[in-house]
């Protein structure tokens, strides 16, 4: 598979690979499904979950929690670098207040939460654990020192939610109050405001991950949205919502002493693969 890599992924993965020889120590992981490695699993009173077949078939031979039939973006990345993959914020803590493991992992830990986005609100009627909480999450363990604050100037932070908040700006029962445009800032605002107190906690390689073509996800039927076309409406969304990432990242250097920023950019890598899925292994 890897040969097969589109060259921007290379790009993301050369600085990640850079960033090994370096010393990678550690990854740190916020988002949703795309990133989870079963938090939902592990949270008893989460509805949103992958815990069933076909999830895990083709790599873990077994549901993980993971919202894939293999691993996940990150799991690649923590293989790259020569990590065991990160488990689960929730599983670590249970293992630990359980007493099967002392304390918590140094390679890592994996915060995402499938179906949460980076409004508070998203989704919560799912109980899934929003961006806000998976930051508290992170803050409680290095204020209780069970991180240890030299390994994170160490770690590779890895951040991609948005997807979810911007999906259900369309739900037809939930009609929004925000314009699109308004919508996206307070998105923004968000992530803005994540990038912030993870550098202030210590973070100082941080990946933020835009989004790809979330309108032409077959869920948009869902929404009566036309079947025939990607929903442009929404997509247009993700557009001005990636280009407000791209231009977070960019200010990094100037705001943030030390903190190298990288911007993963996802959506014209999913559309190559919708275009030419034959160049990809598939059809
Ligand atoms: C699930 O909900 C119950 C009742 O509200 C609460 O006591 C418990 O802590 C929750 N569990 C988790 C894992 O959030
Ligand atoms: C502790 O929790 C983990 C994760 O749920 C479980 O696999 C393990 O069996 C538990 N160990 C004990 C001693 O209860
Ligand atoms: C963080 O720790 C505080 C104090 O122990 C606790 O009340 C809170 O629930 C924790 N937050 C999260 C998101 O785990």
């Amino acid at each position: 598979m890897d040969s097969l890599l589109p060259f921007s992924l290379l790009l993301l993965l050369s600085f990640f690979a850079s960033a090994s020889a370096y010393n990678v120590r550690a990854i740190f992981t916020f988002g949703d499904s795309i990133f989870d490695a079963g938090n939902n699993h592990f949270n008893s009173n989460c509805t949103a979950q992958a815990d069933f077949a076909p999830y895990g078939s083709s790599f873990f031979h077994h549901p993980t929690g993971r919202f894939t039939n293999g691993r996940t973006v990150v799991d690649f990345i923590s293989e790259f670098v020569g990590l065991e993959l990160q488990k689960p914020y929730l599983e670590a803590q249970i293992e630990v207040a359980n007493g099967s493991r002392k304390d918590y992992p140094t390679n890592g830990i994996n915060f995402a939460s499938a179906g949460s986005g980076v409004l508070r609100g998203t989704n919560q009627d799912y109980r899934v654990t929003p961006l806000q909480d998976q930051l508290q999450q992170f803050q409680n363990l290095t204020d209780q020192n069970h991180i240890d604050r030299d390994l994170l100037k160490q770690s590779l932070f890895l951040f991609e939610s948005g997807s979810n908040d911007i999906f259900n700006y369309f739900l037809p029962f939930d009609p929004p109050t925000l314009s699109p445009d308004a919508y996206v800032q307070a998105m923004l605002a968000e992530v803005e405001l994540f990038v912030d107190r993870v550098y202030k906690l210590g973070a100082r390689r941080i990946a933020i991950f835009s989004l790809g073509p979330v309108g032409c996800v077959p869920a948009r039927a869902l929404l009566g949205a036309p079947v025939d076309r990607c929903f442009g409406k929404m997509n247009k969304m993700v557009k001005s919502y990636n280009q407000g990432l791209d231009g977070l990242v960019k200010s990094m250097a100037s705001k943030y002493p030390g903190a190298v920023g990288v911007y993963g950019s996802v959506y014209n890598i999913v559309q190559l693969f919708r275009a030419v899925p034959n160049r990809y292994g598939k059809g």
